[in-house]
């Protein structure tokens, strides 16, 4: 039990569990003050029952009593009471029908859009339509909510038509009902035992979270697709899904499986070209417009990973596409196909210097622009391969002329931490969005493609994979939502002035408070955490290397070759990286327009973060900014990046007590980011290691497996433990770990110990132990210095952290926890008392004894930036029990 029992004195704010996200409508400070500012009544101008309009009033009238404290009455125009300060509310449209001679007073607004003017208490919130009516007044609270009362007038439009969440979400998947795939939040909000679920609260607890920042879809189910959700029955749930959506301005999508007139049909066949499969998906288009007659649209994957697709019948892409947008076109309905089609089976790295799982989307798609149809848009991951830490932008958007894109970025941390790291990626995307493709050698900026502006196109815009999930922090991280917030807010403006850190500024003073250290820290450390990871894991664009057979979650470098997956690294003794040249490799540079093919073809003209992605060269080689060889780069980074990650829990412990941050969020967020920084020190050891291993070239600072503070648990007095050799090697200091030996249960528990060496001079020290935490079981242990019991924890992360669980003794499986301020007599005795657990047997690797604050990087940190902050979070936490400090408990 991870009790924190010590914060129960210090009087944190009422506990929250995440469910309202940013929309918590929490009292802000001298609140009656601003009574007089805000309007009194709110005047509907055309809200219907259920509408998004009526919504919009409802969220008003919620919104300024949960901020202010102010009730407001709800009013029609024609029994408004003057002459009291009032939020006029609906459509454009409306407000000029009873307002004739306002037209010309008000600004120009494309779909969605919306006007809103604020002058002293007097509120006027009109959309172009309905939903955008909802999007003003969600905007207006939100102001509010900040703090933000002031008088201004806004007119606020879309970058561009579609803004999608896909949901990952499967009905029945081989026995795991309602799961989410690189979800990692909890189960499926719509999905439970291959229907829908009767109560679908929190499916519109979604929409309304989704519409507060300007999403109009979400795509359901996974893009794996199963064909069963098209039954009679289900389709009848999926209406249900869309009837809670439809308050808030969202519009129900789904992914369709390309074989189903087929698997579900009974059709011999499902060529896109045959006129019975051409029917079968009419009829069904039909049939869910009936039910859904808003429906968005389709999404749908095909000739990928083994789904089924048009190329099965060697006809084309577009020829796939269009079977569905012809079926959809009549009601109006849009189809999302993915350019994310590779053939898995056809890549073999060994035999083919030149195969590149890179090139596909290009090649696929070339020569098709012209033959889609207008109400198809192709959906395009960021990169071309998948949801890296560092990509180069998919050239894909450069060949893309005439038909419609949108980009796939991806909310879910699949490769990026699992939202068991915090990683804010609205940097990353900031980035991505505003890179300029040089078409045609003319400025060409990824945000201008997607809103069609660039090539005259109207549909365009931005699919988010999200993957929320029962969890009531939806992600399974509180911190992890900023990423879904800024997601809205980008594909609403993404070349807005707005920056990543606004973005997550607003996100902050709603999620938690305006108060200036809050502010101040979780900004430093969200902006922090991308750079953060990118610099643990894999660097100069080699991509994420996770361990890419099992999980996408640890280290495991060498998994990343000799796989089909072609997520390559060519890794050998002398050098690494993929050749992407057109003159010696796959040719994949070449895909860009001819200015960036330039660029990228040659290392020295080429970006240090993708040198690796375009080159294959020694470990020796030179950075240009830099100058150091890539081998010490990576060493460097790792040691830099997983640094930076121990400052975080010390930063979050500086917010206990403060404002908004109630006992329930802070205790929730410590435990991870304690996690985060325990699992990048896994992650910096085990890619140092084993390119120090495969290069033999030595860190020029010595750092590399050479661990001053560090005694391995297999070099202790064992009693019923073993050694037991770690595969892959690097997941262990010194390639092995212990784990006990005989057998389960409590008789089964298992000892190590050492006299501690004679450079532990008497004094407090930081005690942190390596072990792993696999999910076939729950181990104990315990930690002893001499007689006295310094703290016990149990192996069940699997059932907090959301990750994805492994049964290996591995980079996944390895973590820390840290024992703070030990107190420690020259020559005592360390003992670690394992009980193992169903198939866990209580691993562990090493112990560290730290002098005191290195293990929460305060020291390190503290010589970077005098920051008082800091001073102030590592004292006072004493808990008496065990003469250690507080973050004991939090393991
Ligand atoms: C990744 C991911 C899969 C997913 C696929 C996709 O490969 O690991 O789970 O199905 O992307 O985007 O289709």
């Amino acid at each position: 039990m991870r009790s924190l029992v010590f914060l129960a004195a210090i009087g944190l704010t009422a506990a929250e569990d995440g469910l309202n996200a940013w929309l918590r409508y929490a009292r802000i400070d001298g609140a009656r003050g601003y009574h007089n500012k805000l309007p009194s009544a709110i005047v509907t101008l055309n809200a219907t029952q259920g509408s998004p309009i009526q919504t919009a009033v409802n969220e008003l009238v919620q919104g300024i009593d949960g901020i202010f404290g102010k009730k407001v009455a709800v009013t029609g125009a024609d029994k408004r009471h003057r002459p009291m300060t009032a939020a006029t509310v609906g459509t454009v449209h409306a407000f000029v029908d009873s307002n004739p001679g306002a037209a010309n007073d008000l600004p120009e607004l494309v779909e969605d859009g919306f006007y809103l003017k604020v002058s002293r208490g007097n509120v006027l919130i009109l959309g172009q339509n309905e939903r955008g009516t909802l999007y003003g007044a969600f905007h207006y609270l939100s102001l509010l909510a900040q703090g933000n009362v002031s008088d201004f007038s806004l007119a606020s439009n879309p970058d561009a038509p579609i803004r999608w969440v896909n949901q990952w979400d499967n009905m029945q998947d081989g026995g795991t009902h309602g799961s989410v795939e690189r979800g990692y939040g909890g189960d499926s909000i719509f999905f439970w035992d291959g229907k829908v679920r009767e109560d679908l609260t929190r499916a519109a607890q979604y929409a309304r979270l989704l519409a507060s920042i300007g999403i109009n879809a979400v795509v359901v189910n996974n893009v794996n697709a199963d064909a069963k959700t098209l039954t009679e029955e289900n389709m009848d749930g999926l209406a249900r899904i869309a009837d809670v959506f439809r308050p808030y301005g969202v519009q129900l999508g789904l992914s369709l499986n390309f074989a189903s007139p087929q698997t579900l049909g009974g059709l011999p066949t499902f060529d896109p070209l045959d006129e019975t499969v051409i029917s079968w998906w009419r009829g069904i288009t039909d049939s869910l417009y009936r039910r859904i007659p808003d429906m968005a649209g389709y999404l749908v994957k095909a000739n990928s990973e083994g789904q089924p697709g048009p190329m099965t019948y060697n006809r084309t892409l577009a020829d796939g596409a269009n079977l569905f947008a012809r079926a959809l076109k009549p009601h109006g309905g849009i189809i999302l196909f993915r350019a994310f089609v590779y053939d898995h089976r056809s890549l073999n790295q060994t035999l083919d210097w030149k195969a590149d799982r890179a090139n596909a989307a290009v090649h696929y798609f070339d020569g098709l622009d012209d033959q889609f149809d207008d109400n198809v848009v192709i959906q395009i991951k960021y990169g071309p391969i998948d949801f890296q830490v560092r990509e180069p932008v998919s050239p894909l958007f450069a060949h893309l002329i005439k038909t419609g894109t949108a980009i796939e970025l991806q909310i879910s941390q699949e490769y990026l931490g699992q939202q068991a790291h915090l990683v804010y990626l609205a940097p990353m995307w900031k980035e991505i969005l505003s890179f300029d493709l040089r078409v045609d050698d003319q400025p060409s900026p990824v945000s201008s493609i997607l809103n069609g502006k660039r090539f005259g196109r109207k549909l365009g815009g931005y699919a988010g994979v999200a993957n929320v999930g029962t969890n009531t922090t939806w992600l399974g991280s509180h911190l992890a939502m900023s990423n879904l917030y800024a997601y809205g807010r980008l594909a609403w403006g993404p070349a807005s002035s707005l920056s990543a850190e606004g973005i997550l500024q607003e996100w902050i003073k709603l999620t938690f408070s305006s108060d200036r250290k809050v502010l101040d820290v979780i900004t430093r450390m969200s902006m922090a955490s991308w750079p953060a990871y990118e610099n643990y894991t894999g660097n100069l664009g080699i991509q994420t290397l996770t361990d890419i057979l099992l999980g996408h979650y640890g280290p495991n470098p060498a998994s990343q070759d000799g796989n089909p997956w072609g997520q390559w690294t060519r890794a050998d003794a002398d050098s690494i990286g993929m050749d992407r040249t057109v003159w010696n490799g796959t040719g994949f540079a070449g895909q860009y327009p001819p200015s960036l093919a330039a660029q990228y073809e040659k290392p020295d003209t080429t970006p240090d973060n993708l040198l690796l992605w375009f080159h294959h060269v020694p470990y020796t080689h030179r950075l240009r900014g830099s100058n150091k060889t890539v081998i010490q780069h990576f060493y460097d980074a790792h040691y830099a990046g997983s640094a930076t990650a121990q400052t975080f829990p010390a930063l979050w412990r500086s917010l206990r007590g403060r404002k908004g941050v109630d006992r329930e969020r802070y205790e929730h967020v410590l435990f991870r980011l304690t996690y985060q920084a325990g699992h990048a020190l896994v992650w910096r050891d085990s890619i140092n290691t084993f390119y120090f291993n495969k290069s033999g070239i030595a860190d020029e600072l010595g750092r590399v497996n050479n661990n001053k503070y560090r005694i391995e648990a297999e070099d202790m007095q064992l009693d019923g433990y073993v050694p037991y050799a770690v595969s892959p090697f690097e997941a262990a200091s010194g390639s092995r770990c212990v784990v006990t030996s005989r057998g389960n249960g409590t008789d089964a528990r298992g000892e190590m110990r050492t006299v501690l060496p004679g450079w532990v001079k008497t004094g407090r020290y930081d005690v942190a132990v390596n072990y792993y935490d696999m999910a076939i079981g729950n181990s104990t242990w315990e930690l002893w210095i001499d007689d006295r019991l310094v703290g016990n924890w149990k192996g069940d992360l699997e059932y907090i952290l959301g990750k994805a669980p492994s049964p290996y003794i591995d980079g996944q499986t390895a973590t820390r926890v840290t024992f703070e301020g030990v107190k420690i007599r020259k020559g005592s005795v360390l003992r670690i008392v394992g009980t193992p657990d169903g198939l866990e047997p209580a691993p562990v690797d090493y112990v560290s004894i730290l002098p005191e604050g290195l293990s929460s990087g305060v020291k390190h940190f503290l010589i970077r930036r005098e920051n008082i902050v800091l001073k102030s979070s590592v004292d006072g936490f004493t808990d008496s029990s065990c003469g250690s400090r507080a973050s004991v408990l939090m393991f």
